[in-house]
């Protein structure tokens, strides 16, 4: 290694898959008691995209995987580690990451799911993250997929509205950099399972007897997302010697529009720097970072060289930051 460089995970390839279907809040008030109007005023969610049957959490990984790498320019046998965040994986296993690898021919990786809720994504980077920092690995595959409808309870009107299926992907490779000059600088991941019971998935695969689907005590959560969010961002300035001003993007989990523009308002941030998707995809869990950076990146807004901070919080509960130079 050049003196003075050191090794770090830089991001060179995004990708995105959205089911095609598109229901909107008109569509939902005919399943459930609600409205565009309390949707939108509550949340921001105009609409969400709802997957078909054969939109599996590994057919949107592997489409999603696919356009990172050829964004990056990379041969699937290049890649070293498939990590595949997911709350809705295919099977309990295998994991949904091996049959993305098989789907995209990365024969020479080695790949495994993450169970984070929300925070999924940026426990995936920060593992990711490690692996290249300790040499194990160059060429890493981050994915979040998740099919929600699956989990959804659509008799229960204060959830149903919330979700939308997609997935996104994005690829790490080491280079050695100048301190600071790219790549991914910290993360920070948080849990407390006392707060379990605030955000779960009733029974499914250990307690077949119970339903399956998505329980949320959403007032609840709300509560402790704007404080824990709030402190994970100043977490990750205070530990790379930053401040607000630094920070170009404000690349945060979309489950709330209120809850968004609180934690950009604390930053200091102007709304034009605090990319939204919330509106279009809904909650999509681990897949909603990298979708919203996957548009902002696509768009142009978001340029090489600036620097995005990543937050999210989910069922666990489970929440963390993420520092990134592009
Ligand atoms: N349409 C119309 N009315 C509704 C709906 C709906 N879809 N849902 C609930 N209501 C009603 C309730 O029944 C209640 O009526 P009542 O006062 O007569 O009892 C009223 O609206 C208010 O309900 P609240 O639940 O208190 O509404 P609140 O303002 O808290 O908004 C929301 C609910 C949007 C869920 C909000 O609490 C929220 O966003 N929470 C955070 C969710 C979140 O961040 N999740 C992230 C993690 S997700 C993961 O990890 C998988």
């Amino acid at each position: 290694m050049s003196e003075g460089l050191i090794r770090r995970s830089v991001l060179t390839g995004v990708g995105h898959y959205l089911p095609e279907k598109i229901t909107s809040n008109a569509e939902m008030a005919l399943r459930v008691d609600t409205s565009d109007d309390w949707i939108t005023e509550r949340t921001g969610i105009k609409q969400r995209h709802f997957a078909g049957s054969h939109e599996t959490a590994a057919f949107m990984g592997a489409a999603a995987a696919r356009e990172a790498l050829a964004k990056a320019g990379v041969d699937p046998l290049a890649v070293n580690a498939i990590i595949l965040a997911t709350s809705t994986p295919d099977q309990a296993f295998p994991a949904t990451a091996v049959h993305v690898q098989a789907a995209i021919g990365a024969h020479n990786a080695f790949g495994f799911d993450l169970a984070a809720a929300c925070s999924g994504f940026i426990y995936g980077l920060s593992v990711a993250d490690g692996l290249i920092r300790a040499g194990q690995a160059d060429n890493i595959l981050v994915i979040g997929s998740e099919v929600y409808s699956r989990i959804l309870n659509f008799e229960d009107r204060g959830t149903c509205v919330l979700f939308g299926d997609g997935a996104a992907a994005v690829l790490l490779q080491a280079r050695d950099v100048a301190p600071g000059s790219k790549g991914v600088l910290s993360t920070h991941l948080h849990s407390d399972g006392r707060l379990a019971d605030m955000l779960y998935v009733d029974g499914a695969v250990g307690q077949p007897e119970k339903s399956g689907k998505l329980v949320m005590n959403g007032r609840e959560v709300f509560r402790h997302a704007v404080t824990l969010l709030s402190s994970a961002v100043n977490e990750a300035l205070t530990a790379n010697g930053l401040t607000n001003k630094d920070i170009d993007w404000l690349v945060p989990h979309q489950a709330n529009r209120r809850i968004i523009d609180s934690v950009g308002k604390k930053l200091g941030l102007t709304e034009a720097q605090v990319v939204v998707t919330v509106d279009q995809h809904a909650n999509t869990s681990a897949a909603s970072i990298p979708l919203a950076l996957y548009q902002a990146m696509s768009d142009g807004r978001i340029l090489p060289g600036q620097l995005v901070l990543l937050e999210a919080l989910g069922g666990g509960l489970t929440w963390g930051s993420a520092l990134i130079r592009l």
